[in-house]
């Protein structure tokens, strides 16, 4: 049985996809979604789907009761402190992915995930990367640049945004009419078709 814990900050139709992928496979379980974002629609799929939804934020304390009446949060910690590495750690994680997680990971849960913290970017890094390129923001520069193609770059994670050793990458064809959102639109087919089908495969390499 391989154990994975999600990462989100926004719509989760990444997250969705992986359950999805998964769900008739008894030999991997996602065992937590980790959220930033109170608001992320991606809490709610996580309580449709029946995961246990781990909140992150930087006062976790104070905002306990609120989260918890919302989503049924399982656990809030702060995302600097060991304990939470410390947590999932208790939870057997076999593999960290980020499915839209905005926030920059710490040395903390680098050190005890090493080489087991894998990022989607909707781009084809090193384009498009860095602090700031983040979900539509990418999409919009790509288009102001007149690029003829995107893509996805499934990579490991570091300590710097965006920059650590590429897995896997796919492009994608573009016109010139193609607008942001259009070039969203033919990402998230390629996110739909290739990221779960990636985990799958580096799981089996675990
Ligand atoms: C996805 O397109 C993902 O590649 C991107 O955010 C979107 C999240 O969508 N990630 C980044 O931009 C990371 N820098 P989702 O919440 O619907 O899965």
């Amino acid at each position: 049985m391989k154990r994975l814990a999600i990462f989100v900050s926004g719509g989760g139709t990444n997250l969705q996809q992986i359950a999805e992928y998964f769900a008739p496979n008894p030999d991997v379980k996602i065992v937590c979604v980790v959220s930033n974002n109170k608001d992320a629609y991606a809490n709610v799929r996580a309580k449709k789907l029946g995961i246990p939804l781990i909140m992150l934020n930087s006062k976790a304390k104070a905002r306990d009761a609120e989260l918890q009446s919302q989503y049924d949060v399982s656990q809030t910690f702060d995302f600097q402190d060991n304990a939470f590495s410390d947590y999932l750690k208790s939870l057997d994680v076999d593999l960290v992915v980020l499915a839209g997680f905005l926030w920059l990971v710490p040395q903390h849960l680098l050190d005890a995930f090493p080489m087991r913290i894998i990022n989607i970017h909707p781009a084809l890094l090193p384009k498009y990367g860095g602090k700031g390129f983040y979900g539509h923001h990418v999409h919009e520069a790509v288009v102001a640049h007149h690029e003829k193609e995107s893509g996805i770059t499934i990579h490991y994670v570091n300590g710097h945004y965006d920059s650590g050793d590429v897995i896997f990458q796919k492009s994608v064809a573009l016109s010139e009419t193609d607008t942001a959102d259009d070039v969203a639109a033919k990402i998230h087919i390629l996110e739909r078709d290739n990221f779960p089908a990636v985990i799958d495969k580096l799981l089996k390499s675990l």
